[in-house]
């Protein structure tokens, strides 16, 4: 199969992180005799001290031209502490969702028994967790009008949804709890948001074309506290733009690290891959990030190019690498491994290199010595 990848390491730790992406999904395509092409192109704050501007046109341009995107991570402290900065990086990430009509953000929440002393939450709570976030991503107070009054007293963001946004990712959802648990949740804010009564009506009046499909309803209050105390209720959940960003960091905390999770974002057409996590500049450079999340952003690809042999292999060798305690620092402060070494270990496992019988003294002296 041949496929052409346009990649965008953005900020922080997005290069290093998505430099081990590539490097498994080049043992993929050179183990499963696939061609992936990879053009390279800027956004972020690495983006705005290039040239000017946040997204420069050429990168939608080429996001539209190719099978589909690996994305690494955005932000910079200088913008974050600077309130009046008129140029931000992450108004790069939002126009690229819109430009490409990526109205759905899918973040599947899974956990590992290697890594349950990191949630904080009880054992038992934990086991058998697997839900789905369908978060809305091109809508609502993300895209609302923004405004601050002259005097710098008073502010609005304006959070609108229309039935047309509502229906085309709450489909997709439906169909994804089809081929599940066969559940839906919609979590809102319906008592007292309007924008959340529109999203029940209009989800209600759907469910009866998946009548398979158990639909229930939880506030997003309610919602942050039931992933917290019963997780294992979940199967789908659906929620609009930013009650979906919240939820979704609250439930990477169920996986063990933030630096876990992946996701997926589809909508009419181009395709992007990125981990949820930030560009955590503290540690940018020093290859101690968690490489995972975008290694199982690059495995969502696979799937989503029907590629699931390939996908099933590089979850494998995640499996493998947390099972034998090659782990990032977020996971294991004292005892850690590089970003790097991961990625080879994983992109080694993909290739058949990692013999059964494995020596870890070998691995060993690859570990990181930094504390
Ligand atoms: C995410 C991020 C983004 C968001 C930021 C960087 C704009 O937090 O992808 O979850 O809020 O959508
Ligand atoms: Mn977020």
């Amino acid at each position: 199969m041949e496929k052409l990848i346009t990649v965008i390491e953005g900020d922080g730790i997005g290069p290093e992180v998505t430099k081990q992406a590539i490097r498994v999904l080049n043992a993929v395509a050179q183990q499963f005799n696939h061609h992936f092409e990879y053009k390279y192109h800027l956004m972020g704050a690495i983006a705005i001290d290039q040239t000017g501007t946040p997204l420069p046109d050429e990168t939608i341009e080429a996001c539209l031209n190719s099978d589909a995107v690996l994305f690494g991570a955005i932000g910079d402290p200088k913008y974050d502490n600077d309130p009046t900065a008129k140029v931000r990086p992450e108004q790069g990430l939002l126009k690229l969702r819109k430009s490409l009509q990526l109205f759905a953000n899918i973040r599947p929440i899974s956990t590992y028994a290697a890594l349950q002393h990191l949630c904080p939450l009880k054992a038992e709570r934990i086991q058998n967790v697997d839900f789905i976030i369908f978060r809305e991503l091109t809508g609502g107070i993300y895209f609302g009008k923004k405004e601050t009054s002259e005097d710098g007293n008073s502010a609005v963001d304006e959070c609108t949804y229309n039935r047309e946004e509502i229906e085309r990712v709450a489909k997709l959802a439906f169909q994804y709890a089809q081929k599940r648990k066969k559940k839906l949740t919609l979590v809102d804010k319906a008592n007292v948001l309007e924008t959340s009564r529109l999203w029940r009506k209009v989800v209600k009046e759907m469910a009866p074309q998946f009548p398979d499909v158990t639909l229930d309803f939880l506030f997003v209050d309610n919602a942050a506290m039931q992933i917290i105390i019963n997780p294992q209720q979940f199967d789908v959940v659906l929620t609009e733009n930013m009650f979906g960003d919240i939820i979704s960091d609250e439930a990477s905390v169920l996986s063990g690290s933030l630096g876990m999770l992946p996701s997926a974002s589809v909508g009419k057409g181009a395709v992007l891959f990125e981990p949820i996590h930030g560009s955590y500049p503290q540690a940018a450079g020093k290859d101690i990030a968690n490489p995972i999340g975008s290694i199982l952003s690059a495995a969502l690809m696979l799937d989503h190019f029907g590629l699931h042999e390939e996908a099933a292999l590089v979850r494998e060798g995640v499996e493998w690498t947390l099972k034998y305690g090659f782990v990032s620092k977020d996971i294991d402060p004292t005892n850690f491994y590089f970003t790097s070494t991961i990625g080879e270990l994983i992109s080694d496992f993909v290739s058949g290199k990692i013999p059964s019988e494995i020596h870890k003294d070998n691995i060993e002296l690859r570990k990181s010595t930094i504390i």
